[in-house]
């Protein structure tokens, strides 16, 4: 068995365990702040937008019944990047990420399969603030970079996409819904980025450096987009097991 049947028995097995204990609890009584659709519903998806805008305040406060932190801000402990090749060969990193804003959004659409066990949403974010501690050493359009300290973003006009792709798991009578795939695609209108004490604190390289960062901040955003995502969809894909997980399919969405 190799490392990633391994990994994938293991979750299974996580999964399933964690189904069990919460089965022993009450898995038919739900908190009065889960906004229920019937499946049935005619105007489905309507009535799940209510009830993830239901859930705005809750995430910006935290769901200690979900474990649920708050989301507002957000934090990431650590992002690593390493970009071996292209315009862009940079080893960062990006320690005690606070980004603030998340909460803000504005829910477009959602669009749910349940034959495909598939869920879209589209949200829109007008800004997110993103603080933390940056190190970073390469080249970046063949002129080298280097420094450490802190780093503050701006990022507006933000359009995401979310597509979770779940399966349903059976476990006794009960069927539950597990969210394997969770895909974060997001396209930012404008940004603004500082990056404090580059090149050991050099005032005029620092600057010169950050405004090249400034002009071309598309095509800096662009090379470390997908880590991000991947980030920031594995953040919400847990805190979304942690609903589906502790209650059967059939209480969220009765039949
Ligand atoms: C980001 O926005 C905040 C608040 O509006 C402002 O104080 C800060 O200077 C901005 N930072 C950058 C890098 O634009």
């Amino acid at each position: 068995m190799n490392f990633y049947n391994v990994k994938l028995v293991l979750s299974v097995l996580i999964i399933f365990i964690s189904i069990k204990i919460d089965a022993k609890r009450n898995k038919n009584k739900l908190p009065s702040f889960l906004n229920i659709c019937q499946r049935n519903d005619p105007h489905l998806n309507d009535c799940i937008k209510k009830s993830v805008e239901n859930l705005r305040p809750l995430l910006r406060k935290g769901i200690p019944e979900f474990d649920i932190p708050s989301c507002e801000p957000l934090h990431i402990p650590e992002v690593v990047i390493d970009q071996g090749a292209g315009p862009l060969s940079i080893k960062s990193s990006y320690k005690d990420i606070q980004v603030s804003g998340p909460t803000d959004f504005t829910l477009k659409s959602i669009r749910i399969d349940l034959e495909k066990n598939r869920v879209r949403i589209k949200l829109w974010l007008p800004k997110l603030e993103v603080m933390c501690q940056y190190e970073l050493q390469g080249k970046i359009l063949m002129m080298p970079i280097s420094g450490s300290g802190e780093s503050h973003g701006n990022y507006s006009n933000i359009d995401v996409t979310i597509t979770m792709q779940g399966q349903q798991i059976k476990k006794g009578d009960d069927v539950y819904f597990n969210i394997k795939d969770f895909v974060v695609d997001f396209n930012i209108g404008y940004a603004e980025i500082k990056l404090d004490n580059l090149f050991n604190g050099d005032k005029e390289l620092g600057e010169a450096m950050n405004l090249f960062l400034n002009d071309n901040w598309k095509q800096v955003s662009s090379e470390i987009k997908p880590v991000l995502e991947d980030t920031i969809a594995s953040i919400f894909k847990k805190f979304a097991n942690k609903i589906f997980h502790k209650f059967p399919l059939d209480v969220l969405l009765p039949q």
